[in-house]
């Protein structure tokens, strides 16, 4: 497992995925574990916009709120050694996943609709799934989502599997990432590239 000494120049860890997979729980669990900085982007967002993310919806919509999350990958997240979390949708709009992924190793965390739901009823900052039926928001926005989510990071299955669990493979997973990176990376040096 990384360490607090490699840590510096080691890439970061980015979690994407739909609201309720878990990528706060998991990317808390995993800083505390690497003794990496972690960051949650819905939080950076707060903090740059002096409101919460339901205001942020509320009173200046939801492009608004798209550009402040380029906004906090652009500008606001270190360029490694962190791992972090990011909102929902996030990845979604065009060029988000290509953008993320050029700043660390992104992966994916799924869950099945009802783990969803039951992890995100009556969650006000969620402003998405506000409204009578949830249910039919959760499946309706996965369905347009799951393309980008394939497509920006490495997927991981979360349902039946404790945060333990998730720590040790996710683990495993973004060694392996950056053991290839860095073979790529020196292959590319013998190049001269
Ligand atoms: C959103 C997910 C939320 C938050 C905002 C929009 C989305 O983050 O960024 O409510 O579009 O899926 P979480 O995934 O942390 O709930």
């Amino acid at each position: 497992m990384p360490t607090r000494a490699s840590s510096v120049a080691e890439p970061n860890l980015i979690l994407a995925g739909f609201m309720g997979t878990g990528k706060s729980a998991l990317g808390r669990q995993l800083a505390y574990r690497w003794q990496r900085p972690f960051f949650d982007t819905d939080d950076l967002i707060e903090k740059l916009a002096g409101m919460s993310v339901a205001d942020i919806f509320a009173q200046h919509g939801e492009e608004h709120f798209r550009a402040l999350e380029r906004k906090v990958i652009e500008e606001l997240i270190p360029p490694s050694g962190a791992i972090i979390a990011c909102g929902g949708g996030l990845v979604v709009p065009p060029g988000m996943a290509e953008l993320v992924r050029s700043k660390g190793v992104v992966i994916t965390l799924f869950a099945s609709v009802d783990t969803i739901i039951r992890r995100t009823t009556n969650k006000s900052h969620r402003p998405l799934l506000k409204g009578d039926d949830p249910e039919v928001k959760i499946r309706d926005l996965m369905k347009k989502r799951e393309q980008a989510y394939m497509k920006a990071g490495i997927a991981v299955y979360t349902d039946g599997r404790s945060l333990q669990q998730l720590c040790v493979i996710v683990g495993r997973v973004y060694q392996r990432e950056v053991a290839l990176l860095k073979k790529a990376s020196t292959k590319s040096k013998a190049k001269g590239d």
